[in-house]
């Protein structure tokens, strides 16, 4: 009982969360695509003047990386793969495509353009570098047929991905508190955002190490 209340409260989140980057991915769209069209460059300084600067490099990472998030939660749903379990492979090469190619371009247009400065630049190539290891140990391990590999570093990799919505809760927390301006913020809502989804994962994976996804015996009432 426990485990299902649980359960529902995770995948509430996920989905809110995935919600959160789908609104602020869309309002990207909508901000930069006139201006991009157009060929007027977006306002000195402002947030956007770096997408509307370099959408080639920008939107390689935002497309694929929606892609990647919104599809990744059927890959999860244990219900979903042990029923349609030749749509989880073929769907799977899809996605993984799509992570990669996402987490290569957060090396190549977050680290030099961050909004944050140096530290926000650090934090995307460290987590952007484990999401790139995640998923490429992922594909590995199931290539040599090792489902337990397999779904720990799915796991790993989608909390990293997942972690984008994390951030912004940050940096509207930052700004609720009249913590940091906008552009100061981002950086610690990196670090923050991201550590808590690795560290979330990893909490997850110890609870339930194997590839049923069943809890440990020793922590359940
Ligand atoms: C896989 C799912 C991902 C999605 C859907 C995604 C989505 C986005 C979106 C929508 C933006 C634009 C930010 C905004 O306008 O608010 C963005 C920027 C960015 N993303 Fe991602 N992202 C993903 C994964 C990652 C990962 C794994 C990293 C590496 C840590 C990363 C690093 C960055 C960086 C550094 C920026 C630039 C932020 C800035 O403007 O300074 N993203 N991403």
């Amino acid at each position: 009982m426990m485990t299902r209340g649980l359960a529902t409260a995770m995948w509430t989140a996920i989905l809110l969360l995935i919600a959160i980057v789908l609104v602020f991915a869309g309002m990207r769209v909508a901000d930069d695509l006139p201006l991009v069209v157009s060929g007027v460059p977006a306002e000195l300084g402002s947030f956007g003047e770096r997408y509307v600067a370099n959408p080639w490099l920008a939107y390689p990472h935002i497309v694929p990386g929606v892609l990647y998030l919104v599809g990744a939660p059927l890959q999860l749903s244990r219900r979903f793969r042990t029923r349609h379990f030749a749509f989880h492979r073929r769907f799977g090469r899809v996605l993984i495509v799509l992570g990669i190619t996402s987490g290569v371009f957060a090396l190549v247009f977050g680290v030099p353009f961050a909004f944050g400065g140096a530290w926000q630049s650090l934090a995307a190539a460290v987590f952007g570098s484990w999401f790139l290891v995640a998923l490429l140990l992922a594909f590995r391990a199931i290539r040599r047929r090792d489902v337990r590999m397999h779904r720990r570093w799915m796991i790993r990799a989608f909390a990293v991905g997942l972690g984008v919505g994390t951030i912004r809760i940050w940096v509207g927390l930052f700004a609720l508190l009249d913590l940091a301006s906008l552009r100061d913020s981002f950086a610690p809502a990196f670090w923050l955002g991201l550590s808590m989804h690795v560290l979330a994962a990893e909490a997850w994976l110890w609870w339930r190490p194997n590839a049923n996804g069943r809890p440990r015996r020793s922590v359940l009432p």
